[in-house]
């Protein structure tokens, strides 16, 4: 049986309390929203979006920048992850060593689960390679080369199909590379998000391991929740997505659980709105206010979900285009009740 609480996860020399970990989320976990979870706590590893290793040797090469989802990696505090996607060795392994040695993050994750089209059958990358295993391996050995002291780490979904699980086999192969943990989406990637999380066969995964984590993913999104992962399921650490999103405190309410103590309470609705408003700064004081509206939308829509009228705002909210209806809207329709109802 799992030993509850669990301890602090170890990837590599890399301490992880508590073994919590924010998950990597294109288009939405960028410095602004790593600030706001930072705040609350409870996350032991942040990570950033994933970032393509093609396009980010492309444009060191073309245009002398990088991605502009590395915005805030190098000074913003530690741990962090950052997510890379390829499915050329050497071209990941670059990338790595750049990451490493200019940008000193923590860790170096893979993405191997990503069922994008635009990743999977145009770039033959993400989830793609869980039926390329040596590919995989060479992959990660590479990229393990090169990054080295910094633990490299690879994220998987069950496999590509319900008739490919082959994440038994991926979790032999990924560990005999040298990666230092393994997280998996308890789903396949034609599941996409649809069906549950299939935590069973998470579990199953931890007996093909032989010494590096196991840090299990999938439709967590309550301190319960995250207490039932560890205690039923033999995962060492729980990485969070979608939950999160709307709701960064959901970290400090799972480790003080974990802790064993008082879940703290939901903030209050205007709290939620003052930590909406602070992440709009955020996003504006980078991207400015056009962009930076723009851009606001969908977190604002993640902030007011599960709320009575929820639906109302969000049809306001995804027309804004300045900061003056920005607030006006806000002001207007930001949900009022605790209810959670759409
Ligand atoms: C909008 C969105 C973007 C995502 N982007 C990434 C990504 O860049 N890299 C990755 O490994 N997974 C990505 N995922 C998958 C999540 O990290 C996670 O594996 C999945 O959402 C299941 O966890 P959850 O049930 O807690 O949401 C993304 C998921 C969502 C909803």
């Amino acid at each position: 049986m799992p030993s509850f609480p669990p301890p602090p996860l170890r990837i590599g020399d890399l301490v992880v309390d508590p073994p919590i970990l924010q998950a990597p989320m294109a288009g939405f976990t960028n410095a602004a929203f790593r600030h706001i979870v930072r705040q609350f706590g409870g996350a032991g590893l942040l990570a950033t979006e994933m970032v393509n290793a093609r396009g980010f040797v492309w444009l060191d090469e073309n245009d002398a920048e990088h991605p502009d989802r590395l915005w805030g990696v190098a000074d913003e505090p530690r741990p962090l992850a950052v997510q890379i996607w390829d499915n050329d060795p050497e071209t990941m392994a670059k990338v790595g060593r750049r990451l490493t040695e200019e940008y000193k993050v923590s860790v170096v994750d893979i993405n191997f689960g990503c069922p994008v089209r635009q990743v999977t059958e145009k770039a033959h990358s993400g989830s793609y390679l869980l039926r390329e295993p040596n590919r995989m391996s060479a992959i990660i050995s590479q990229l393990v080369k090169a990054c080295t002291p910094t633990p490299v780490t690879a994220k998987i979904r069950l496999g590509c199909s319900r008739t490919q699980i082959n994440c038994n086999e991926i979790a032999r192969v990924v560990e005999e590379a040298g990666a230092a943990a393994l997280t998996v989406h308890g789903r396949t990637a034609a599941d996409m998000f649809t069906g549950n999380a299939d935590w069973d066969r998470i579990s199953e995964i931890k007996a093909h391991l032989k010494h590096i984590p196991l840090i299990g993913n999938g439709d967590l999104d309550s301190a319960e929740k995250v207490v039932a992962a560890f205690k039923n399921y033999n995962v060492d650490g729980v990485m969070i997505a979608r939950a999160c999103l709307g709701r960064p405190w959901l970290f400090a309410q799972a480790a003080a659980a974990l802790r064993g103590e008082p879940v703290p309470p939901e903030p209050t609705i205007a709290q939620q709105r003052d930590v909406m408003i602070d992440h709009y700064q955020l996003v504006v004081d980078r991207f400015g206010e056009d962009k930076g509206t723009v851009l606001m939308r969908k977190y604002a829509c993640c902030y007011a979900q599960g709320k009575r009228g929820a639906r109302f705002f969000r049809t306001h909210v995804a027309k804004v285009s300045t900061a003056e209806e920005f607030y006006n809207v806000v002001d207007e329709y930001f949900p009022n009740a605790e209810v959670a109802t759409t």
